[in-house]
C-alpha cells in the first residue's frame, strides 16, 4: 500500500525579534519569570499591516514546494491550520492559494482549526487523502500571527509572553518505498474547551451550555459578535488556565506517543528524533524525562520562537532536518497537545 511522505519542508519566521526585555516595558513581567516558567528567551512578531498568517504561510510554502522539486501548479490540495486567521471567514486556505498565484488551478482548499494540534491533525487528513489516491501533492501549512491578537497589559501577561509568530509548511506525496507516515493518532476532549480559548467575539451571546457564563446577556439578535461590554471590559483576548493545561499536557503527550509506538511495535529507544509541539520548554523536558529520551532525541526551539501553535511542529521539524539531525531512515515522532483539548501524534520513517 502507498504511504505518504514529506517530500519538501520549509519555514518562515518574521525578522522582528522580541526579547523578553521588550515585554517587560509593556507589562508587569520579567525575563527571569518567563525563562524559568517557560524557557522562552525571545519570539518573533510579524510586521503589522504588511505580514499576516497567510503571507507568512505562503513564504514557508514556497520553500517546501521548491524543496519537493515541484511547481506551485502541481499542488492539488491545500490544507491550512491556524487559530489566528486573517479573516473570520473565508479561511486562509483560499487566501494562500491567491497569494501563491495558483487560483487558476481551482484545487480544493481546506481550513482546519485544532490549534496546537493543527499540524498533526492536518498530517492525518493529508495521509488519508494520499492513501485514497485522491491527491498527489498536498500542501499542508501551519501558520500563526499571534501578535495581532494578544493582550499587552498586565491582565494578559500569562498568555502573551508565551506566544510568537511564524509559519511552517510541507508537501506530502505518495511513496511506495519503506518511508513516510507510519501512523497518526488523534484525540479530543471538549470538557475544558474554555480553559484555553479565545471566546469573544463569537456567537455564544454570553451563554455557555445554558449558563449565563460570560455576562453578555444583552444580545438577542445580531450584535452578538462584539458587544459594548466586551469592548469596555477588554474581554476580547485569549485566556488560559495555565496549570490545568500544564497538568493535562504532561499526561497526554507521553500517552499519545506510547500509543503510536505500540501500534507500530516500536519502543522509545527506536525514536531518532521527537519533535514535540513547542508549548513550553518545561513540558517538553517533562515529556523527555518520562519517556527516558536523551537530549539528542528531542528537538526544542521554543527558546527562540515562543509557542507558534500550528506552526511550531513544522518549524521545529524543518530546523532539525536543516541541522542534519534527521536523516533518511530515521524514526521521527511528532506529538502535539493544545486548546480543545486536542492532542495527537505521528510516526514518520524519514
Ligand atoms: C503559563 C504558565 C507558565 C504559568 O506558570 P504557573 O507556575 O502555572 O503560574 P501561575 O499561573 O500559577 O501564576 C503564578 C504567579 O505568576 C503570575 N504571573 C503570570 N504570568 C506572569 C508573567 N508573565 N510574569 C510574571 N508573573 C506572572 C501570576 O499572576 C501568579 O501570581 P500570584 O501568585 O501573585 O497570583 C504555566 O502554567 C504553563 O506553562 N502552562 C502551560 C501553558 C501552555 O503550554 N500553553 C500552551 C498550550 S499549547
Amino acid at each position: 500500500m502507498n504511504r505518504t511522505k514529506i517530500a519538501g519542508i520549509g519555514y518562515y519566521v518574521p525578522e522582528r525579534v522580541i526579547p523578553n526585555s521588550e515585554l517587560v516595558n509593556l507589562m508587569d513581567t520579567s525575563d527571569e519569570w518567563i525563562q524559568e516558567r517557560t524557557g522562552i528567551q525571545q519570539r518573533r512578531y510579524g510586521k503589522p499591516h504588511q505580514e499576516t498568517t497567510t503571507t507568512m504561510g505562503a513564504k514557508a510554502a514556497e520553500i517546501a514546494i521548491e524543496r519537493a522539486g515541484i511547481q506551485k501548479e502541481d499542488v492539488d490540495l491545500i490544507i491550512f491550520a491556524t487559530l489566528s486567521p486573517d479573516y473570520f471567514f473565508p479561511g486562509c486556505g483560499v487566501l494562500v492559494q491567491r497569494e501563491l498565484k495558483i487560483t487558476h488551478k481551482e484545487m480544493p482548499a481546506l481550513d482546519i482549526r485544532n490549534q496546537c494540534s493543527g499540524f498533526v491533525y492536518g498530517l492525518s487528513i493529508a495521509d488519508a487523502f494520499i492513501k485514497s489516491g485522491q491527491h498527489k501533492n498536498i500542501l499542508l501549512i501551519g501558520s500563526e500571527m499571534h501578535s495581532m491578537g494578544l493582550d499587552f497589559t498586565d491582565r494578559g501577561r500569562n498568555v502573551t509572553v508565551i506566544f510568537g509568530d511564524g509559519a511552517g509548511a510541507v508537501i506530502l506525496q505518495p511513496t511506495e518505498q519503506n518511508e513516510g507516515i507510519l501512523s497518526t493518532h488523534l484525540h479530543a476532549d471538549g470538557t475544558h474547551a474554555e480553559e484555553l480559548a479565545f471566546i469573544n467575539p463569537g456567537c455564544h451571546g454570553g451563554y455557555h451550555l445554558g449558563q449565563e457564563r460570560f455576562g453578555y446577556p444583552d444580545a438577542e439578535y445580531g450584535g452578538i459578535f462584539m458587544t459594548e461590554k466586551m469592548w469596555n471590559d477588554q474581554d476580547i483576548f485569549p485566556n488560559m488556565n495555565g496549570q490545568l493545561v500544564f497538568k493535562t499536557a504532561v499526561t497526554k503527550f507521553p500517552e499519545v506517543i506510547h500509543e503510536a509506538l505500540k501500534s507500530n511495535q516500536l519502543n522509545t529507544t527506536d525514536i531518532n528524533m521527537l519533535v514535540p509541539h513547542q508549548a513550553n520548554l518545561r513540558i517538553s523536558q517533562f515529556v523527555q524525562r518520562s519517556l527516558g529520551l536523551k537530549d539528542d532525541q528531542v528537538w526544542n526551539n521554543i527558546q527562540k520562537y515562543g509557542n507558534t501553535t500550528a506552526a511550531s511542529i513544522p518549524i521545529a521539524l524543518c530546523e532539525a532536518w536543516e541541522a542534519g539531525k534527521i536523516k533518511s531512515g530515521d524514526l521521527v515522532c511528532l506529538a502535539a497537545f493544545g486548546s480543545g483539548f486536542t492532542w495527537g501524534s505521528a510516526l514518520i520513517r524519514w
